[in-house]
């Protein structure tokens, strides 16, 4: 077992809720498999992050889907806050069973203690900074919790440990891979930056077509690579002797992608993937 999984499962016994992120741009892929195994018994939260990348209309169909399944969910914008307000209504709402039951047994006013969960690069960082913002104080260690924990007090029901859980993707599935690597929460170094480029080139062509021509000035009919040639020559992306650099083209697309300069996209919606 990783060092991350086991800090997991000892976090998870501290905690009452999971409030886990997953990228709003492919919420399936992005979201971790093994959750519901890891946090069986814990008040739960999702939020698609992120949601300033993602097509409006496909955040409200997976918000919608989640729904359905049950779950608490949230549109959110960690980076500039949009969505931060209506956490302390989700939570409270969310652990409602947790507070009927602890009035049962005659517990009241114990705070929640909440954790931040998902893979990296999801924003649980800017999440947890967005949130304590508001209202930061580190409660230091408690009595009777495991030495080194901190916890943020965010108010006076809810606690939040200040280092998030980091969970793993779907890996085993090479669709999920690849959205992982065009939305950037895989190191690039380790990628063939101009194969992940024309993946992207495809992908765009059925969710987001016109997104490339438009921004590019480039014909949509080309294939791939010329596609990348194109834009090697409209961006001045030149190598020695004058020769097209693409993977230089690869690099600024994937980056407009990434930035939301190409719009607004979401690569994977909730057809097919429930
Ligand atoms: P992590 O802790 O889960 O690993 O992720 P972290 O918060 O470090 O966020 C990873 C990147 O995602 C950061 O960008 C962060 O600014 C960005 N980010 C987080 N939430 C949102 C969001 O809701 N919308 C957008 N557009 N971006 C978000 P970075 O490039 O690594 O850093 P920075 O240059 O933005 O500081």
């Amino acid at each position: 077992m990783t060092k991350a999984v086991r800090m997991m499962q000892e976090n998870m016994k501290l905690i009452d809720l999971v409030i886990e992120l997953v990228d709003a741009r492919i919420p399936y892929s992005s979201k971790n498999p093994d959750i519901d195994r890891l946090a069986a018994g814990k008040s739960r939260i999702l939020l698609l992050n992120k949601a300033d990348l993602a097509s409006a209309q496909a955040n409200g169909q997976w918000a919608e889907f989640f729904r359905n399944k049950g779950v608490f969910v949230q549109e959110l914008n960690a980076k500039n806050g949009d969505g931060i307000k209506a956490m302390d209504a989700l939570v409270r709402e969310a652990c409602k069973k947790k507070r009927l039951r602890d009035e049962k047994r005659g517990i009241v006013n114990r705070p929640v203690r909440a954790m931040v969960a998902g893979i990296p690069n999801v924003g649980k960082s800017t999440f947890i900074n967005a949130l304590a913002g508001r209202a930061c104080a580190k409660t230091g260690n408690k009595p009777g919790v495991t030495k080194g924990k901190q916890w943020i007090r965010l108010s006076k029901g809810l606690e939040l440990l200040d280092t998030p859980g980091i969970l793993w993707p779907r890996f085993e599935d090479a669709r999920a891979g690849m959205y992982l690597a065009l939305v950037g929460s895989m190191n690039d170094e380790t990628l063939l930056l101009e194969d992940l480029a024309c993946d992207l080139l495809e992908c765009l062509k059925e969710v987001s077509p016109g997104a490339v021509s438009q921004r590019y000035s480039v014909s949509d009919s080309l294939r791939g690579q010329e596609t990348l040639g194109e834009i090697a020559k409209s961006r001045g992306c030149l190598g020695k002797g004058e020769t097209l650099d693409y993977r230089k083209a690869a690099g600024i697309l994937l980056e407009d992608f990434r930035s939301g300069r190409l719009g607004r996209i979401t690569l994977e919606l909730p057809k097919g993937n429930g």
